[in-house]
């Protein structure tokens, strides 16, 4: 048994248990944080990804109990944000999702690029912005319209004097 604090979207969290529950499964079964999907549960897919301290880490591969003072923050805690509000509308517009279990990772990793690399333009670093997203994995779409859907978004803070081309 092991016993940590952590912060959970913003929330202090007192976690009391085994040392080998992996933090995918204490957001999803014990705080019902379901926005955060398990797909391999080996760290491939990129499903269960959230923000850890600040960046895009999976969650299958992590020990809660490693997380003492940790700061989480799951899909659910981005709902006022602003490059998130943009990144769903383009999804919805470029048709970037389909069974919608990628999507809350992608979204994750693309609002992460958005702001770490804002000088990305849109067409020309498609090459870039499909190696970022080479951690996660989509079944359905092919790519296209997640690629296309972060473009738009470049472009449109690029418009708003958010990102500096
Ligand atoms: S469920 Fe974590 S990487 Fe696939
Ligand atoms: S939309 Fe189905 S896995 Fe990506």
């Amino acid at each position: 048994m092991t016993t940590i604090n952590l912060k959970v979207n913003g929330k202090l969290i007192a976690y009391k248990g085994e040392s080998r529950t992996h933090l995918g499964d204490f957001l999803r079964e014990s705080l019902g944080l379901t926005g955060t999907h398990l797909g391999c549960e080996h760290g491939v897919c990129g499903a269960c990804t959230v923000e850890i301290n600040g960046s895009p880490a999976r969650t299958c591969i992590q020990f809660v109990a490693a997380c003492a003072d940790y700061e989480i923050r799951t899909i659910e805690d981005f709902n006022d944000d602003e490059v998130m509000q943009q990144l769903r509308e383009a999804f919805s517009q470029e048709h970037a999702l389909q069974c919608g279990f990628c999507t809350p990772g992608m979204l994750i990793t693309a609002r992460d690029m958005i702001l770490r690399l804002p000088g990305l333009t849109g067409d020309a670093d498609e090459e870039r912005i499909r190696t970022e997203l080479a951690g996660n994995l989509c079944r359905c779409t092919g790519y296209q319209g997640i690629v296309k859907a972060i473009q738009s978004v470049l472009r449109l803070r690029a418009m708003q004097g958010k990102n500096d081309y």
